[in-house]
């Protein structure tokens, strides 16, 4: 029997690896990879790598194995992913796994976005195949925000267009300690978790934060969606996933991100980690 997590050289399967390897020997690791290069570190202390594309599911087969727990990392190429996501379950019901995993997101069948369509056919796929679950619906990262700090601090503006709506954020190490629990403790099976940090801010408060801790002078500069849009197009961003953003701020305004159940908090047994924390990690470089 084997843990079994895909995209484990993404940001968030690094962590969960890490987070696994504190807990259980690693040779009762498998880490799902499109590239062993990127993996050399982890097969050099022990844990098996199987290497496969979500996009060609004949590369699956091997990875699970009767009884195994497997964590499904959403894929990260919006509009590809129902069949990417639909590949790796039809392979876990193929080999019997017991207990699939899925990194969904905040809300799941209410999130009434654009980026939330996949993970909601996702989720509906998982619960048609019969296999027993759990559905991690992951609100936003810490780093969605602190990984563009550069652009902020070179502006002395956090522009966004979520007017006066809230995130209630947490850093990707605290969702993926939330994986690791489910992954290695019992009684998951079933559960749907609304996983998010334990206090919401606002982007006026976020520039605020980067401005004190960076001593710069910082503020929110608020836009329309539409504006926002061109905004990111006017930067290269492809006018698909331009679109898509711009959407996720007006969803933020309407409250759809910032929901704090606490049940991050409870699943990891501390608090999440707070976003003025995750500025200072990514200020310090
Ligand atoms: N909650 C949030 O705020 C938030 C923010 C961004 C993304 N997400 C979602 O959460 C996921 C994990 O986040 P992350 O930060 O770890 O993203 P990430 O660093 O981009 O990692 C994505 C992982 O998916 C793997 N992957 C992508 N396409 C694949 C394919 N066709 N076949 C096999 N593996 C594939 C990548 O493999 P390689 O290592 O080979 O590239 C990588 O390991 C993302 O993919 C996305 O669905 C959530």
């Amino acid at each position: 029997m084997s843990i079994v997590v895909t995209g484990a050289t993404g940001h968030l399967g690094r962590l969960v690896v890490e987070g696994l390897l504190e807990k259980v020997p690693a040779d009762q690791i498998t880490a799902v990879v499109r590239d062993t290069a990127k993996a050399t570190d982890l097969a050099d202390r022990g844990v098996r790598l199987h290497v496969a594309d979500y996009n060609r599911p004949e590369t699956l087969p091997g990875a699970f194995a009767a009884g195994d727990k497997v964590l499904l990392i959403s894929g990260s190429e919006v509009g590809q992913r129902v069949p990417q996501h639909q590949a790796v379950i039809d392979a876990a019901k193929e080999a019997g796994v017991a207990l699939l995993a899925y990194t969904s997101i905040l809300g799941g069948p209410a999130a009434d976005f654009s980026l939330a369509d996949e993970h909601k056919v996702t989720e509906q796929a998982i619960t048609d195949s019969g296999l027993p679950y759990v559905l991690l619906r992951n609100g936003w990262y810490n780093e969605n925000y602190t990984e563009n700090l550069s652009t902020v601090l070179e502006h002395g503006a956090v522009v966004g267009a979520a007017g006066e709506g809230r995130v209630a954020s947490a850093a990707r190490a605290d969702y993926a300690a939330a994986a690791v629990a489910v992954l290695t403790g019992e009684g998951h099976e079933g559960k749907a978790y609304e996983l998010s940090g334990d206090t919401a801010w606002g982007f006026a408060e976020y520039a605020e934060v980067v401005a004190r801790q960076s001593g710069k002078e910082i503020v929110y500069g608020a836009v329309s969606p539409a504006e926002y849009q061109s905004i990111l197009t006017g930067a290269g961003v492809p006018e698909p996933l331009a679109a898509t953003l711009a959407d996720v701020e007006a969803a933020i305004e309407r409250g759809r991100l910032d929901a704090t159940p606490g049940e991050l908090s409870r699943l990891i047994g501390r608090p999440t980690t707070p976003i003025a924390d995750s500025v200072a990690a990514a200020l310090k470089g």
